[in-house]
């Protein structure tokens, strides 16, 4: 099967596209032949082990596991003899490891069933972005009716944050750059703000709920823009590549900066995203339509490395899915 790996961690020219052998399924997973992926900041962390605290996951001295990709939607090929309630032919969705391939091995609970109303590529787009997002919005106690502001609105989890609020009936405010305003606005946003236009963002009154997928201003630039009382919801923080800091920590030291900050009566939570936590959920939303995953460029798995490189240099907006 073609899968996409690497041997060692380093920069994205050192992914290889080639021949692996097919994965075989233990008694409690599934084999899953993969129909499409998508693109997520953490593949691109992961196969380039930086920042360094990713290799504690991933493998200290050289990657445990060489294939990359974690989000999956496909066709069950073979059925783990202990695992009850999947078939082959089945068509599922979700998020597990090494998924950049023709073929992937899924624990059954790691396994869903794709909503039948989403392609293939529009399910990919789904469990690792739009469960973040979800997860970022469990953390305050509720949405329905609040104002709730998105940082970051125009990005894989900020798309999925803005209509996931939205459909709770939040009053949902959206700061993006000039070029995806429109495409904030048309997801559900009431209010959307430029962040290239520096002024435009003192009109954002204050919110109950402030999830950030950037986090590059400190605590008390954020305050303006919550309510006494509010939550401010952490996703993700720029990086910093050149520091070593950046490159050692990556978002920590930002988080650290921000656990410190003085409070004045508002929330700090921080989303370390559990994979596939609330799938059932989002499941139900993409199978509406309340939802929907912005797919704004596809690549074949033939070209991921273009598609890594399209993430890092071009930060598209939406989604990148990859078509296996
Ligand atoms: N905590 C977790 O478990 C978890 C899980 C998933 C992701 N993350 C992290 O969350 C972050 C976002 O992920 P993603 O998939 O949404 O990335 P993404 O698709 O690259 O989106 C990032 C978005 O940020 C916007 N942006 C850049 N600078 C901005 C600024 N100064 N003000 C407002 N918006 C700005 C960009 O908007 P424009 O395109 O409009 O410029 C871009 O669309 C990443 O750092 C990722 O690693 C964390």
């Amino acid at each position: 099967m073609k899968a996409v790996f690497r041997e060692k961690y380093g920069g994205i020219e050192n992914l290889e596209i080639d021949e692996r052998p097919r994965p075989k399924p233990k008694r409690d997973e599934l084999l899953v032949e993969v129909r499409a992926s998508s693109v997520n900041p953490a593949d691109l962390y992961i196969a380039m082990g930086v920042p360094w605290l990713v290799r504690l996951v991933e493998g200290v001295g050289r990657p445990r596991k060489a294939v990359i990709g974690r989000d999956y939607a496909g066709v069950i090929v073979e059925v783990g003899n202990e695992i009850t309630g999947f078939a082959v032919g089945d068509e599922i969705y979700g998020e597990a490891t090494q998924t950049w391939a023709g073929f992937v091995c899924v624990k059954a609970k790691n396994a869903y069933r794709k909503p039948v109303s989403l392609s293939f590529d529009a399910a990919a787009c789904a469990p690792l972005a739009g469960l973040t997002a979800l997860q970022a919005i469990k953390k305050a106690p509720t949405v329905a009716g609040k104002r709730v502001l998105v940082v970051g609105a125009s990005g894989g989890v900020g798309t999925f944050a803005v209509q996931l609020a939205a459909s709770m009936g939040a009053q949902v405010v959206g700061i993006a750059s000039t070029r995806n305003l429109e495409m904030v606005r048309g997801l559900g946003a009431a209010q959307v703000e430029d962040y290239e236009e520096p002024e435009s963002l003192k009109s954002i009154a204050p919110c109950d709920v402030v999830i950030d997928t950037v986090c590059s201003r400190n605590f008390a630039e954020v305050l303006p823009w919550l309510a006494e009382g509010g939550v401010y919801v952490v996703v993700g923080a720029t990086i910093n590549m050149n520091s070593l800091l950046g490159r050692f920590a990556g978002p920590a030291g930002a988080y650290l900066k921000l656990m410190l900050a003085k409070k004045h009566g508002r929330r700090l939570a921080i989303v370390t995203a559990k994979p596939n936590d609330g799938i059932a959920e989002m499941s139900g939303l993409l199978e509406s339509g309340q939802v929907k995953p912005v797919i704004t460029k596809q690549f074949q798995l033939s070209d991921a490395v273009a598609a890594l490189a399209y993430l890092k240099e071009k930060r598209p907006g939406g989604k990148i899915s990859l078509v296996v």
